[in-house]
C-alpha cells in the first residue's frame, strides 16, 4: 500500500539534489512512500492509496541520536540537585547505576528501556543507537545489550565506561576482562563497541586495547572523548578510524585539524554539557575547519537525562554557534553518517520512510520556540508511531 503525506510546507530532504540549498528543501511538497521507503518526493498533489494531509505544516527527516545510554535501572536526581548546587560532575556516579542496573530483573529492564524509547520517538526520534555500560560484567553486559538489540540495529558494547568497584584499583585488570570474557559475551549482540578516554576511566592505551580487541571481533569503533577535559582521546579516535568521536567538549587546534583531515565524525552532545555545567564545545570552529559534526542526545541517567533533540538543537544555535540548517542536518543526516548508515537522515527515493511533521511552518521552531512540543506526527518505516493528537 502506497502513502502520500501531501500539501508539506517545506519539506527538508537532506539531499541537495531534490531541492534547495544543503537542506534540499522543497516548497508545497508530497512525500510518497511504500513498503517502509520513500518513492517519491516532489510537488504537492500526488495520488496514493492513503493520504496524509499536512495542511502546510514542515515535514523532515526522523531524528538519528546517534549516542544513548537507555538500558539502565535506578535514579540520580538526587546526584543532579547535588550538582546544581555546586558539586562537579566526576562521572563517579556511574557506580550507583551499575548498582541499580545488576540488581534489576531483565523484564524490568526492558520495560525501562521500551518506556525511554517510547518517548524518544515521541520526540522525533526514529533512529536510536544504545549502549551498554551499566552491567560492567560479562552476564549484565549481555543482559543490557539482549535489551538493546530489541529496540535498535545499533547497539554498542561499552564495558569499558568505568572501572566497576569490586577491581577498584586494578584498572588494567578490569580492561583485560573487557577485552576478554565480556568482549565474548557481549559481540553477538553488538555492531559497536565504545570506551570512555577520560581521566578517572580510562587512559589512551587502555581504551586502544580495547578498541583493537572489538575491532579483531568485528565490531566498529567509536569513543567517548574529551568530555571533561583536554586529553588524547580525540586524536586516538582518529587514529583508531572511529566512526565518531563523541563530546569533544575541549577540542585543541590539533584535535580540530585531525578530526577535519579524517572521516571521523565529531558528535557534540550539549545537553550534557548543560546538565554537568561544563562549557560548550566550540562547535563554529569545528565547522568551520571542515569537520563532519553530528548532534545527540547522550540520554543517560547521569550526565544527561534527556530524550529531547529539540532541546540540543536550540542549544547548539543558541550556544555552540550553530546555524538552525547546521544543527537540523547534525541531529538527522550527521547522525547517520556517525552511525555509518545510508538508509536514515534523508529523505530520498530509496531512504527509510521515517517523517517527522511539524506543528510549524519551519525547522527554525524548533529553537525559536524553545521548550515547546512541536512534534505532530512521527512516521517510521512507513508507520505512524505517533499519531497527532486532536
Ligand atoms: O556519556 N561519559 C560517560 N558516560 C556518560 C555518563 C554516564 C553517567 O554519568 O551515568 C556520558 O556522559
Amino acid at each position: 500500500m502506497s502513502v502520500v503525506v501531501d500539501r508539506i510546507g517545506l519539506l527538508v530532504t537532506n539531499d541537495p539534489a531534490l531541492g534547495e540549498g544543503v537542506l534540499g528543501i522543497i516548497r508545497d511538497a508530497s512525500v510518497v512512500f511504500e513498503r517502509g521507503k520513500v518513492v517519491f518526493v516532489g510537488p504537492s498533489g500526488q495520488v496514493a492509496d492513503e493520504r496524509i494531509d499536512a495542511a502546510g505544516r514542515s515535514v523532515i527527516p526522523g531524528f538519528v541520536d546517534s549516542h544513548t545510554h537507555l538500558v539502565f535501572a535506578g535514579d540520580r536526581s538526587d546526584e543532579f540537585a547535588a550538582r546544581m548546587a555546586g558539586h562537579p560532575y566526576l562521572a563517579g556516579g556511574i557506580q550507583t547505576s551499575v548498582a541499580a542496573t545488576r540488581a534489576a530483573s531483565t523484564p524490568e529492564l526492558a520495560g525501562l528501556t521500551n518506556s525511554r524509547r517510547e518517548e524518544a520517538r515521541r520526540a522525533g526520534i526514529t533512529t536510536v543507537e544504545i549502549k551498554s555500560g551499566y552491567g560492567l560484567d560479562a552476564v549484565n553486559e549481555k543482559r543490557c545489550l539482549q535489551v538493546a538489540e530489541h529496540f535498535s540495529n545499533d547497539t554498542t558494547f561499552l564495558g569499558a565506561h568505568i572501572v566497576p568497584a569490586e577491581f577498584a584499583g586494578r584498572t588494567d585488570d578490569y580492561v583485560h576482562e573487557v577485552c576478554g570474557a565480556m568482549l565474548l559475551a557481549a559481540a553477538p549482540h553488538a555492531r559497536w563497541i565504545d570506551a570512555f578516554c577520560e581521566v578517572g576511566a580510562f587512559d589512551a592505551d587502555q581504551c586502544r586495547a580495547v578498541l583493537t580487541a572489538g575491532r579483531a571481533a568485528g565490531l566498529g569503533c567509536r569513543l567517548h572523548a574529551n568530555q571533561l577535559g583536554h586529553g588524547p582521546g580525540v586524536q586516538l579516535a582518529v587514529e583508531m578510524g572511529c566512526a565518531s568521536a563523541d563530546h569533544c567538549t575541549y577540542l585543541s587546534d590539533d584535535d580540530i585539524a585531525a578530526l577535519a583531515a579524517s572521516t571521523t565524525v565529531a558528535t557534540f552532545l550539549p545537553a550534557t554539557d548543560f546538565s554537568t555545567r561544563q562549557p560548550y564545545p566550540d562547535a563554529r570552529r569545528a565547522i568551520d575547519a571542515g569537520v563532519s559534526v553530528a548532534l545527540a542526545t547522550n540520554c543517560n541517567p547521569g550526565s544527561s537525562y534527556t530524550t529531547s533533540m529539540s532541546f540540543c538543537i536550540a542549544l547548539a544555535v543558541r550556544d555552540m554557534r550553530m546555524t538552525a540548517d547546521e544543527a537540523l542536518m547534525a541531529a538527522t543526516l550527521g547522525g547517520a553518517q556517525a552511525l555509518q548508515r545510508d538508509d536514515v537522515g534523508r529523505l530520498a527515493p530509496g531512504k527509510s520512510a521515517n517523517l517527522v511533521v511539524l506543528d510549524a511552518p519551519s525547522y527554525t521552531h524548533l529553537v525559536y520556540r524553545p521548550g515547546v512540543p512541536l512534534i505532530h506526527q512521527v512516521i517510521e518505516a512507513g508507520v505512524t508511531v505517533v499519531a497527532p493528537s486532536i
